[in-house]
């Protein structure tokens, strides 16, 4: 039987989510397709115009096939600036909802996988190089989801891992705080916590590499990111401006992930406007982490 397009789509709470797995309660909508697009930007200037860190057109060799997967594609940006930018690569990219667009590069394509189990269905060693971005809340064992990335990788492949974090914009000591803000994103990695989702991963990201024993070469480039309008520097002021419109787009984002947990509408509707007011409104001049690793797979 041929699954229809709806198939993978349900309403929940008057967003829409996906249906191949029912516990990633962040929606794969209109909104959640723009965000996507504005992360993809925004983390291109965290890479000073690129669409990676690390050596990946050593791994990328041109004259020969390779191929690139892109786990958790959103949108597909990525994958589709990389087989823009690699034309002799195959580039797969996998998510758990059809959003990404259908006119793209011949040499990309975009299939439906469920990440969240035991195993990515595709043969060993059968990649060069692994990009998983803004994922981890989506994946319940994520030290076994490395697991299968090494196993999915060739000897000397390399994997490219970005996690922004999940307790953004701490106020710098002394500083008065920005309290909504605060109580949104605590709200946040409680309910995460409760679905058994590791809060510490993006923080992790280096130390779970290295504890797969799979992986040498390990490299973190953390990127600090302005938040919102004032940077004065051109380009530090771009990056803010693409956060803070992640941010606006992510906060009413997390409204059927905080109903399906058991809150109140009224306190989700408070948590999201009181985010809103100090983001809006904050108090200091904000900042936030994106965690970057990088590492190749041991031969
Ligand atoms: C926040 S978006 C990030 C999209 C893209 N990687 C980016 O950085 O712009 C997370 C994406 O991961 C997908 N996702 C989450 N959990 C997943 C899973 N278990 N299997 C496959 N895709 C998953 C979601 O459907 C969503 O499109």
């Amino acid at each position: 039987m041929h699954e229809q397009l709806e198939d993978f789509f349900r309403t929940v709470h008057s967003r829409t989510l996906n249906t191949l797995n029912k516990s990633y309660l962040l929606p794969v909508d209109h909104d959640e397709v723009q965000r996507s697009n504005i992360h993809h930007r925004l983390v291109q200037f965290v890479f000073a115009g690129r669409n990676y860190v690390g050596p990946v057109k050593e791994v990328l060799q041109f004259g020969q096939q390779r191929r690139v997967l892109d786990l958790g594609t959103g949108c597909g940006s990525w994958a589709i600036d990389i087989a823009d930018e690699f034309p002799r690569a195959e580039v797969i990219a996998v998510d758990l909802a059809p959003i990404q667009p259908r006119f793209v590069p011949p040499n990309c394509t975009f299939e439906l996988c469920d990440l969240d189990q035991w195993n990515i269905p595709y043969p060993d060693s059968h990649f060069d190089f692994i990009h998983a971005r803004s994922l981890h809340i989506g994946i319940h064992d994520y030290p076994r989801f490395l697991l299968e990335i090494a196993r999915l990788l060739r000897p000397g492949g390399l994997v490219l891992l970005v996690e922004p974090t999940l307790n953004p914009c701490p106020p710098p000591a002394l500083q008065p705080t920005m309290p909504g803000w605060t109580a949104l994103w605590d709200t946040y990695r409680a309910c995460l916590r409760r679905q058994l989702i590791d809060v510490t991963v993006p923080e992790r990201l280096p130390d779970l590499l290295m504890a797969t024993a799979a992986f040498e070469n390990i490299t973190v480039r953390d990127g600090n990111i302005p938040v919102g309008f004032w940077p004065q520097d051109p380009h530090l002021l771009s990056a803010g401006q693409l956060q803070w419109m992640d941010y606006e787009l992510f906060l009413p984002a997390l409204r059927p992930l905080f109903l399906c947990n058991g809150l109140p509408p009224s306190t989700v509707d408070r948590l999201i406007q009181d985010a809103q007011h100090d983001l809006y409104h904050p108090s200091f001049p904000p900042s936030t982490l994106l965690h970057i690793a990088y590492a190749s797979k041991c031969y």
